[in-house]
């Protein structure tokens, strides 16, 4: 299961989350890595766009939370990824530095959880892309997929 912030305006409009922009590159995270998107469930923090793309606040993170935790429930994941500092944040700490800590295996309430770099931030910043590469060879493994180092 991948976990990412809320839907931006592509994901607004279809109701499906990361089809724009961003999901194009994380599909190919994904299938650099030899995992199928369909094997994968994603959702977002936040279930309604925030107005002109700003960061969920709080208040928004705390009202979708419930429905967060129900679809974890009802999906019972192999492992989940936050993508990005909003998810990281909510799911594994209130203080996680991403730069820092991205690509780390946390227990979290019996899932294991990494967090990894955002798509977008990756759109934005290339000289991120290798290090998000190592953590997506990471997932793979903890799924039985790829090298074994
Ligand atoms: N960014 C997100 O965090 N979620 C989406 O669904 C799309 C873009």
């Amino acid at each position: 299961m991948f976990i990412g912030e809320g839907p931006g305006q592509q994901e607004d409009i279809q109701g499906i989350p990361f089809v724009g922009s961003a999901g194009m590159l994380l599909n190919d995270y994904l299938t650099a890595v030899g995992i199928r998107r369909e094997d994968v469930y994603i959702a977002n923090i936040v279930k309604c766009r925030p107005p002109k793309n700003r960061d969920p606040l709080e208040s928004e993170q705390d009202a979708c939370i419930g429905y967060l935790w129900e679809q974890v429930r009802l999906v019972k994941p192999e492992l989940i990824v936050l993508l990005g500092r909003i998810a990281a944040r909510k799911l594994i700490s209130s203080d996680f530095l991403i730069t820092r800590e991205h690509g780390r295996w946390f227990d979290m309430d019996g899932y294991k959880m990494m967090a990894t770099y955002h798509p977008s931030a990756l759109l934005r910043d290339e000289s991120k892309r290798p290090e998000a590469f190592l953590d997506f060879k990471s997932i793979a493994r903890e799924l039985g997929k790829g090298d074994k180092q």
